[in-house]
Formats: structure tokens, sequence, C-alpha cells
């Protein structure tokens, strides 16, 4: 990363225009041997057993979520959740083939895609100081937390930042623009505070010194080229002591007299061991449904809130379904997107082929394709001889518009995923036998209704 800063970049991954920077920037610094120490430290503080179910947030290119995998086994599980899109696929293409017991998903860290206390322990490295909402990441976290579980969250403070040589004033000014460029830039001397507020106990709070005497390195590594350069353009450093200081620096570094130094803090809290008569989950509470203020829901209030939340995703199913979208300035149906997907899954498909998988008939088909062309979206094409008759070939706003919904259903699929890994399996049986019923009781309404036109 040369010429973005890594603050502005991590805080949203996708939209930064930076992806395969920041991609590259995380992999670089993962292999220095004081990350990975740091790194191995936090995986002892998490105490994990053989068969622990782990949480990584903000999992980035999910080395730490492949380490813990190693830790736990293949009777364990790990997520490794991140906002990013990017990462998470970076983080998949990473994954070493054979730990099945880690997946990746796409997911916010305050709003994660999982049940209260999933978890046998959470992780979450480097992640707060970039969000805007630090204490709704940790109470997240510790939502997801089973009772008597532990979350260990490891977090630079940039406010420790020491470099020598360079005038102290001026040092103090960059020191300051390098903390406030963060959304959180001194959230590691927060940990303790953070966890507590939480309702995590048992808190102890680590340091961890980074200490550079390359200049190279800490130019790159902790971004102190761009700062440098943006704390100058801001006015926060004047355009000659950036001069002078870059100047002094580099001296020093070829005298062997350079030295950064960094303190990233690593807090560990633990979820309170749940009472005994907390619920039907047994000691450890899994399964135990909650309000928002962490008390059990009367059961009744819980179907209730079922059946309403059952019937707000059926409706949510069939809009997403039913809108329209714009593509490239080009609006197109549901029916007429379900047409663009089937063409460029099924190239060499007939139109009689498409009318069949999409369950219309060959002329509603033939109407379609009719209006996708004026809309410019596909394009008939027929081989003499070939009695399949017309085939359809996309242009490139067809193709576009297969792939954001190929793309959507990706999202979707890759969220429920999230929350599908992450539960017992006598959850997901359960879940299987309501779905089932839940199918058949729908498909039954469905020819009763047309039983009765
Ligand atoms: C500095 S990287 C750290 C990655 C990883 N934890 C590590 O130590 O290598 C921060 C990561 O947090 C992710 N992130 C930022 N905001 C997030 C959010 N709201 N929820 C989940 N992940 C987020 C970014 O996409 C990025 O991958």
């Amino acid at each position: 990363m040369d010429e973005q800063s890594v603050p502005a970049g991590f805080g949203d991954v996708d939209r930064s225009g930076a992806s395969a920077d920041l991609v590259a920037y995380l992999r670089f610094v993962n292999h220095l041997s004081q990350v990975r120490g740091v790194k191995e430290r936090s995986r002892r503080a998490l105490g994990l057993r053989s068969g622990d179910r782990v949480l990584d947030a903000g999992t980035g290119l999910g080395l730490d979520a492949g380490l813990i995998g190693l830790e736990v086994g293949p009777t364990g599980l790990v997520l490794g959740v991140d906002a990013s899109r990017d990462m998470i696929r970076a983080a998949c293409a990473a994954k070493d083939a054979g730990l099945g017991q880690v997946g990746f998903a796409l997911g916010d860290a305050v709003a994660l895609p999982c049940p209260d206390g999933a978890f046998d322990a959470v992780h979450a490295e480097r992640l707060l100081q970039v969000h805007r909402e630090p204490a709704r990441v940790v109470a997240e976290l510790a939502r997801v937390l089973r009772p008597g579980g532990r979350l260990v969250s490891v977090e630079p403070d940039w406010g420790t930042m020491a470099i020598d040589p360079g005038a102290p004033d001026v040092v103090r000014r960059l020191v300051r623009y390098c903390a406030g460029a963060f959304p959180d830039g001194w959230t590691g001397r927060t940990l303790g505070r953070r966890l507590r507020a939480a309702g995590l106990v048992d808190i102890q709070v680590e340091p961890e010194v980074v200490v550079l005497t390359d200049l190279s390195l800490a130019l790159k590594v902790m971004n102190l080229g761009p700062f440098i350069d943006e704390a100058a353009a801001s006015g926060a450093i004047s355009g000659e002591e950036r001069q002078v200081l870059l100047a002094d620096l580099a001296d020093a570094d070829r005298e062997g007299d350079f030295f950064f130094a960094m303190t990233t803090f690593r807090a560990i809290g633990g979820r309170p061991e749940a009472p005994p008569s907390a619920g039907m989950g047994g000691p450890t509470g899994k399964g135990v449904a909650r309000s928002d203020r962490g008390s059990p829901l009367a059961p009744d209030q819980l179907v209730l809130d079922l059946l309403d939340h059952l019937s707000r995703i059926v409706a949510l199913g069939a809009a997403i379904e039913r809108e329209p979208v714009e593509i490239d300035g080009c609006r197109l149906s549901a029916s007429e997107l379900h047409l663009v997907d089937s063409a460029s899954r099924y190239a060499g498909m007939g139109l009689s082929g498409h009318a069949a998988r999409l369950g219309v008939t060959r002329g509603a088909v033939t109407q379609m394709v009719r209006r996708l062309e004026e809309k410019g979206c596909l394009v008939r094409v027929s081989d003499p001889g070939d009695r399949r008759g017309a085939r359809l070939a996309l242009t490139g706003t067809g193709r576009r518009a297969a792939a954001w919904h190929v793309a959507l259903h990706a999202r979707i699929e890759d969220e429920v995923r999230g929350v599908l890994v992450a539960m017992e399996d006598d959850e997901r049986e359960r879940l299987l036998a309501f779905f089932s019923r839940f199918e058949t009781m729908l498909a039954r309404s469905i020819a009763e209704r047309d039983e009765m036109k």
C-alpha cells in the first residue's frame, strides 16, 4: 500500500478501490515473525480444546482461522467472518483443502449471522480499530460466546507509537495524526473496559510491543510513509518538517540507529457461567432463547416471535424474486432475469428447454426473448442444421445481469451457510425436520387453492 491509507481501506475493503493492495498488505504482514508471535500467544490465550467451536471475527485472509482449525481438529469448527467479500474470497482461496472444519462467511461484526452462545471461543484481531462502533462489536462478540467461553481481542494502540530520531514536537503531532486517522486508533488501551462493559469477567490485558529497526519495513508495515505524507498534506506537520523528519529517519537508518515501537494490547475475558437453572440447554446454556436484554423469553412469546419472523422471511423471499432490477440502465423483470440466468448457465439449450426449466410455456419464453432482444440483453443465434432451433447468446449487458443474479444468490447462501455451520448437529436436524414440514404444508396449501379455483 503506497497511496491509500490503511485505516481508510480496512474500514470498507470492497469499496476502497484497493482490495488487491489490502490483501497483499495483509499477506505481507502475516508473514512477519513478530506478527506470527502475537498470533500464537493469542491462540494460547483462547485456551482451545479439540472439538471447540470458534469464531474469528474480521478474519481477513483467514490466517488465524486456519491455525485455530488445526488446534480444534476435525471434530471442531471454526467460522471466519468478514465484512468484505474480497477478503472472504481470498480467505477461501488460501484455505488448506484438508481443513474441513474451517469455513468463511460474509458478515458484519455488529450483526453476526450466529445464534446466542454459539461459540466456545471468539477471537478478533485488528478489527475494533477500523470500526466506528467498537462497543457494539464487543457486545456482539460477547453475545455469540457461550457462558464459560473465552473472548480474545487484540488491538494496536497508535497513541503508543514511538519513533526515533525526530523532533519531539513533530513526532508527537504525527502520532496524534496517525491515531486519529483510524475510527478508533487508541482502541488498544480501551480493551479492558470494553470487555467489562460487555459483561465479560476475569479480564486480563497483556501488552505486545512490536519493535522495528528497519525503516523500509516500518514505512510499509506501519503505513508510516503514507501517514507522514498525509500528516503534511493535512497540515498536522509542515512540508518542511516532513522533509526534515524523512531525512533524519533515512540518515539514522543508514547508521543502524532507526527505532520504531508500538504497543498492541491483548484483552482476554470470559462470559460468566450461566446459573444451572438458566434454561433447557444444560449448564452451557446452549439453545436457550433470550431477549435482547439477555433474559430468557417466555415460550409463548418465543412462538409468536418465530411465527412473525417466518411470515416476514416468506414475504422477503417472494419480494426478492418479484421485484424488477436495473442493470446498465436496463430494467428487467424477475422472469426476464431468470431467463437471462438460464441462458447463461445453459448456453446450448433451445427455447423449449428454457421453458421447461423455468416452468413456463414456450410461447411465454418467446415473448420474453423478444423483449430481452429489444433491451439489448441477448440475441438469438441458430446454426444451420441444428434441429433444436434457435439458442440464446447473452450480450455484455446480459452477462452482467446474469452475474448480478448469481452474486445475489451467492451472498444470501454465504450468510445462511455461516449460520448453519455454527449450529450443533441436533439443531440442524431439528431445523431440517421443521423445514420439511413447512414445505409440505405450503405445497398442500397450493394444491388446495388450485382445487378451489
Ligand atoms: C486489519 S484487517 C485484520 C485481519 C485479521 N484479523 C488479521 O489479523 O490478519 C481488518 C479486517 O476486518 C474486516 N472488517 C472491517 N469492518 C468489519 C466489520 N464491520 N465486520 C467484520 N469484519 C470487518 C476487514 O474487512 C478486514 O479484513
